[in-house]
Order: C-alpha cells, then sequence, then structure tokens
C-alpha cells in the first residue's frame, strides 16, 4: 500500500523520481499563509452549514492557528514527500489536532483549494504591484516638476527632431504607467472572484455556503460555474499581460537611462548607488540596473507566453497540467517587484544635466518645423513651405552654418517670403513655447499636465 493522502487506492509506493517531479512545494510554499487563512474559512463554514459539529470546526480552526504560529516561528518543517502546500498544511494540522483533521477537506478538493489560494494570493500581489506603479509614478512628478526649466532634443527615429521639456519627456511615462494600473486593476477585478465550493469539477453535495467563505475571504463575488471555477486562469494570464505590458515601459525608459547616462548623451548622471563597477577598466560607472531591468523583461513576456501555451490544448477542467501556472507567475511577480522602486529609485537620485542638452540643442535643425509653420501662417501651403526650409537646411548643412544664426536677411535670400519674426522663431525655448495646446510641450502645458498627474495620485 502507500502512505499518501490518496494512497487507499493503491498497492506500491510512489517512485522516487515521481515524487520529485510531481512536487511542487518549492514553488507552492508561499501560498502556505492564504492556504491555512482559506482552510480557516472553509473549517468555520463546515461548522456553521452544520456539516461539522461547531466544536470540531473550532478545533479545526484554532489548529489552523496554531499551524500558522509554526509558520511564524519557522518551525514548519515541509515535507516534499507531501507533494504541495495544501497537504503540508493538513498534514501538521493531523499532529497538531489529531484524526479530527481529517475532516478538514469535506467538501472541497485541492483543485478549488489551490484556486482559492492563488485568487488570494494574486489580489494581496496586485495591491502591492499598483502601489509600487504609483510609487514610480509620484517620482516622476517630482523629478518632472523640479526640473520645468529643462529643454532637450526630442527624438524621431533617434534622429533630433523638435525640442521638448525634459519634463514632459518624463512625463510621457506618467501616463504609460497609468494605464499600466489600470490594467492591473482590471485584473484584480477577475482575481476577485472565489472558486471555493467548486470541490474537484462539479460541485459537492454537501449543504455548503459558498457566499459565506468568499465573504470571511473579502472576495467581491463566486465563480457561477464549477467546471469554469477548477480550469479558469485567466485571471493569471491578465496579471501576465499586464505585468509584461508594464515590464515593456520599464525597459523603455531603462534604455533610455542607458543611452541619457552614456558620454555621448550625458543627459543625466545615475547616481552610483544604482551602478556598478568594472573588474578591469578602473574608469567605468555601469548602468547594469537599468540593463538588467531590460534585460529581465524577457523572462515576464516569457512566463506569459508559457502560460498562454499551457492552457492552450487543455480539456476541461482541471488538468495537473495547471500547476505549472505557478513558477512562471511567481518569476514574473518577483522580477516586476523589484524592478519598479528600482526604477523609481534611479528617477529620483539621477542627476539631471540640463547644460549637456542645451549643448546637444546648440547643433540641430530641430526648430525646422516652426521656420516651416511661420511660413504657413504668412499663406504658404505647408507643403511648400516644408520645401522652402528643406532647401535652407540643406544649404546650412553644405555650408556648415545653424538655423539659429541666421539673420531675416539671409532667410530672406531664400524665400522672400519670410517675415521678420521669423529669426524669433528658432531658439529652442521658442519652439517649445510655440506648442501650448493640452498635451503639448510648452511650460503651461506641462504644468496643466502636471497638475492632472497630481490630482490622480492625490486620488489613486
Ligand atoms: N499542487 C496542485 C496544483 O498546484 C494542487 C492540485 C492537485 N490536484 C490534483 N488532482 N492532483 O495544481
Amino acid at each position: 500500500s502507500n502512505a499518501k493522502p490518496w494512497g487507499g487506492r493503491f498497492t506500491a509506493a510512489t517512485h522516487r523520481a515521481v515524487e520529485a517531479f510531481t512536487a511542487s512545494i518549492d514553488v507552492d510554499r508561499r501560498l502556505l499563509e492564504v492556504d491555512i487563512r482559506a482552510s480557516q474559512a472553509h473549517a468555520r463554514m463546515l461548522g456553521a452549514c452544520g456539516v461539522l459539529p461547531p466544536e470540531e470546526a473550532r478545533t479545526l480552526v484554532e489548529g489552523l492557528a496554531e499551524v500558522r504560529r509554526r509558520l511564524e516561528e519557522g518551525t514548519f518543517r515541509l515535507d516534499p514527500a507531501l507533494e504541495d502546500v495544501h497537504m503540508n498544511v493538513e498534514h501538521l494540522l493531523g499532529r497538531v489536532v489529531g484524526p479530527v483533521a481529517g475532516k478538514l477537506h469535506t467538501g472541497r478538493s485541492r483543485n478549488d483549494q489551490v484556486a482559492t489560494d492563488m485568487h488570494l494570493y494574486m489580489k494581496e500581489a496586485l495591491d502591492r504591484l499598483e502601489a509600487a506603479v504609483r510609487e514610480l509614478q509620484q517620482a516622476l512628478v517630482e523629478k518632472a516638476e523640479a526640473h520645468l526649466d529643462v529643454i532637450m532634443p526630442g527624438y524621431t527615429h533617434l534622429q533630433r527632431a523638435q525640442p521638448v521639456l525634459f519634463s514632459h519627456h518624463l512625463l510621457a511615462y506618467f501616463w504609460m504607467l497609468e494605464r499600466d494600473a489600470g490594467r492591473l486593476a482590471d485584473a484584480r477585478r477577475r482575481a476577485d472572484w472565489c472558486p471555493l465550493g467548486a470541490a474537484a469539477l462539479a460541485g459537492t453535495g454537501f449543504p455548503l455556503d459558498r457566499e459565506q467563505v468568499a465573504r470571511e475571504l473579502g472576495f467581491g463575488r463566486i465563480y457561477p460555474n464549477s467546471i469554469d471555477a477548477v480550469s479558469d486562469r485567466d485571471y493569471l494570464l491578465e496579471f501576465l499581460a499586464a505585468a509584461s505590458i508594464l515590464m515593456m515601459h520599464l525597459s523603455r525608459l531603462c534604455e533610455e537611462l542607458v543611452l541619457w547616462s552614456s558620454e555621448e548623451f550625458g543627459f543625466i548622471e545615475l547616481d552610483d548607488a544604482y551602478c556598478t563597477g568594472s573588474s578591469i577598466m578602473p574608469q567605468k560607472k555601469n548602468p547594469d540596473v537599468a540593463e538588467l531591468i531590460r534585460g529581465k523583461t524577457g523572462r515576464v513576456y516569457g512566463a506569459l507566453v508559457g502560460l498562454l501555451t499551457v492552457l492552450k490544448g487543455l480539456p476541461l477542467s482541471y488538468n495537473r497540467d495547471l500547476q505549472e501556472d505557478k513558477a512562471g507567475v511567481f518569476a514574473a511577480l518577483d522580477t516586476v517587484e523589484a524592478a519598479l522602486p528600482l526604477c523609481a529609485g534611479m528617477i529620483r537620485t539621477m542627476r539631471v544635466r540640463a547644460d549637456r542638452m542645451a549643448a546637444a540643442l546648440e547643433r540641430d535643425f530641430s526648430a525646422a518645423t516652426d521656420l516651416a509653420d511661420h511660413l504657413v501662417e504668412r499663406g504658404v501651403p505647408f507643403r511648400e513651405a516644408h520645401r522652402i526650409v528643406g532647401e535652407l537646411v540643406l544649404h546650412c548643412i553644405r555650408a556648415g552654418r545653424r538655423l539659429q544664426d541666421l539673420t531675416l536677411d539671409d532667410l530672406r535670400a531664400h524665400s522672400p517670403l519670410f517675415g521678420p519674426e521669423a529669426p524669433g522663431r528658432l531658439s529652442p525655448r521658442a519652439v517649445v513655447e510655440a506648442r501650448k495646446l493640452y498635451g503639448g510641450t510648452a511650460r503651461q502645458a506641462v504644468e496643466r499636465q502636471l497638475a492632472e498627474a497630481r490630482a490622480i495620485l492625490a486620488a489613486a
């Protein structure tokens, strides 16, 4: 026979390789706390519904409290031969309260139990993540507010395009993160369904009160279909999709920090606390944290594709494949939870080198659009204005001149259509200040954007 909790219909012991292969305790041990909590709610409900005598239910609830105490004091020794977190908890409960522990699993399966644990765990994780996203948004807002005077080159195709406020550029990330917060909140809404009571797949004949357990555990609603309840991993996919998009944003931010902190750009200097050195080159200060966040983004995408792949061919309802949901979800969660505060720290502590950005803007043609706009204001069709200024730029490149050095006479020598305000349009400040429309880069527009961002953080 077989000593496992399910050993009755077996005659032989489990192969050791099978024990090792099927065990999930190394991964699901972090569910211990929610597993105990969910079991206490289940036991209390069994008592309230009269499925168990009240004193037995109380013994189970109190025994589980003792299990939690041992977990907290570090004397709960997990046994891989017991497969997973659920059977380890039940086993220790048996040592604490005796044979009555065997009644805890009445009307319940590990299939609805593990789903309930994961829902509980993810709700709390998603709350922590949203708070961490808010922290990074706060760091961006504060940095943007502190550097409202700084103008930087704005890029498309990584070619100089038009000057923008550095604050405007930073706040672009605020809005990406705002959408991330929305996606995480949305995933949390789906994690808020309680599967308990679905049992193995079909529900149970015991008169359980699913609403009571759900209420006690803080769930917003219960799954209406027991088969769906034990099979559904959508909320994990939604978390992974939201986490992937969030990491993509962090990766883009980090890519810019890497670029900007290079000697070639020199727009920022990262704080020593967020950099590391070289074992051979004494002069080096490398942006390894930013690089690793960029690099670890791949793992999070991998977890999403991994779980989608696990699920795609599964027949209903529970299949052991579903146990594979946890490793990727937890790895993704840990990665995102580590990356968010590190990004906030890098943003808060980085030195902004306005002088280097200003110097970069000295030698470019990023006022060209505004010169064309000037002609348009004087009645020239935009396409014609575009051509005139394009030729002017080509002339300057050939003559080794800068746009902002051109006098009105120089401009008029090229086209008589230029008016007296034209040279005044050429400074980076003038280009920035021209864009006062909502969402634009002029200081007043960015201040308005900052006010909206601050209001969002105050309400969050
Ligand atoms: N450790 C399992 C999991 O994570 C628990 C459910 C096991 N159920 C079963 N029928 N073997 O999915």
